[in-house]
């Protein structure tokens, strides 16, 4: 179910977020700030940058406004948003109760892109989607985290309709809500291209609700002991990973890393291409394809640019886009994530390279 109301049409600006200064460094631009703080106060949506992926911001505290954010982007209600804070004081104002673990997490990972569940005092349900938890994260990027200093806590998904790839460039949020918000603040191409690590830390062992830009690796260095995985089917699992996310208009097929994929993937693009569709690949294995992008070496680099990719194919038409994964080690596993979220097929590494999910051509 979506949020019923009215969806207001807008002339939608580009702003850019950042200034020269006379140094040569750049800071938050003054102008956009006025004019973003503007309509947030007005109870209006607009896109901002952050570190990971463009949100969809609306002060959390106003339950019209984000009401709005629902509409906007065609969200289920049932899935929570997440509240970006710059400090204690406005963890407060949302209710959210940090546990000894949150506590230990957010000094180490804060400013950045983890996003701690804990429990909430306060009654934000339009937030929340009713649960008696929060979803919390202090950005790192410094035009967002300007931005929630002045105005107070922002409630944001990522800035995309509902469903496809989160937008990593100002001109992806424009192409999905163009006409439905007023503002998109222009930050470029952003630090991570995937989203924050969700993690519920109500008790003493981090349970991880979403692979994001913080690797497990990483987390478990800091405390010092296993991310656990939730229980299937569980309350504890992250309401947002019921539903099919992050697909571009293309069917995505995806294949186990590694040269012993390069027959079958060859023989796919064959086969696709001689009954007439068009196809891309982004692979290590060289194949004839109608566009070709190669697999980067570097796991985070493949994250900064994945959906970007995924969108920029959809533009040029292709009817397949056919992928070869990467090891779930590190941001990997967060890149593995989306990519079995997108496909609509996926081979197993098994010598026969069965399809385990989808049908066959
Ligand atoms: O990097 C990010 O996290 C970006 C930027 C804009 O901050 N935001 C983002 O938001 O990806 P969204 O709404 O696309 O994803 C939020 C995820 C969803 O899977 C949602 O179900 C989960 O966080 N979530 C939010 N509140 C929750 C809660 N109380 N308990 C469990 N999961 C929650
Ligand atoms: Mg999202």
């Amino acid at each position: 179910m979506n949020a019923s109301g009215p969806l207001l049409r807008w002339e939608t600006q580009l702003l850019d977020a950042f200034e020269l200064t006379g140094s040569g460094s750049h800071q938050p631009c003054p102008a956009t700030l006025a004019c973003a703080a503007t309509w947030l106060t007005q109870g209006v949506p607009i896109v901002i940058p952050t570190e990971t992926v463009y949100g969809l911001a609306a002060p959390a505290l106003d339950r019209e406004a984000v009401r709005a954010i629902f509409r906007i982007k065609q969200r289920p209600l049932d899935n929570p948003l997440i509240v970006h804070v710059t400090g204690s004081a406005q963890l407060e104002s949302v209710g959210a109760q940090l546990s000894p673990l949150a506590a230990q997490l957010a000094q180490a990972f804060w400013p950045g892109p983890l996003t701690l569940v804990v429990a909430s005092q306060a009654s934000l349900p339009w937030v929340t989607a009713g649960l008696d938890s929060i979803a919390v994260r202090h950005p790192a990027h410094e035009f967002a985290s300007a931005l929630i200093r002045r105005v107070g806590p922002l409630a944001a998904p990522s800035a995309n309709l509902s469903g496809l790839p989160s937008p990593t460039r100002a001109l992806h949020a424009a192409h999905d809500l163009r006409g439905r918000v007023p503002l998109v603040v222009d930050a470029g191409d952003l630090e991570h291209g995937v989203e924050s690590t969700v993690i519920d830390a109500r008790g003493d062992t981090p349970i991880l609700l979403r692979p994001g830009a913080v690797t497990a690796e990483e987390l478990e260095a800091c405390c010092g002991q296993k991310v656990r995985m939730p229980v299937v089917g569980s309350v504890a699992r992250s309401p947002g990973m019921r539903y099919r996310h992050y697909s571009p208009r293309a069917e995505v097929w995806l294949y186990p890393p590694g040269a012993s994929s390069a027959p079958r993937f060859s023989d796919d693009a064959r086969q696709l291409r001689a009954s007439g569709r068009r196809v891309a690949a982004i692979a290590n294995c060289r194949v004839e394809v109608d566009h070709f992008i190669p697999l980067p070496a570097d796991t985070r680099e493949l994250g900064r640019r994945l959906f970007g990719w995924l969108r920029e194919l959809d533009e040029l038409g292709v009817d397949h886009i056919l992928v070869e994964g990467v090891s779930g080690l590190g941001v990997g596993r967060a890149i593995m994530d989306r990519l079995e979220r997108a496909a609509s097929r996926i081979h197993s590494s098994e010598p026969d390279g069965a399809a385990l999910r989808g049908s066959t051509l």
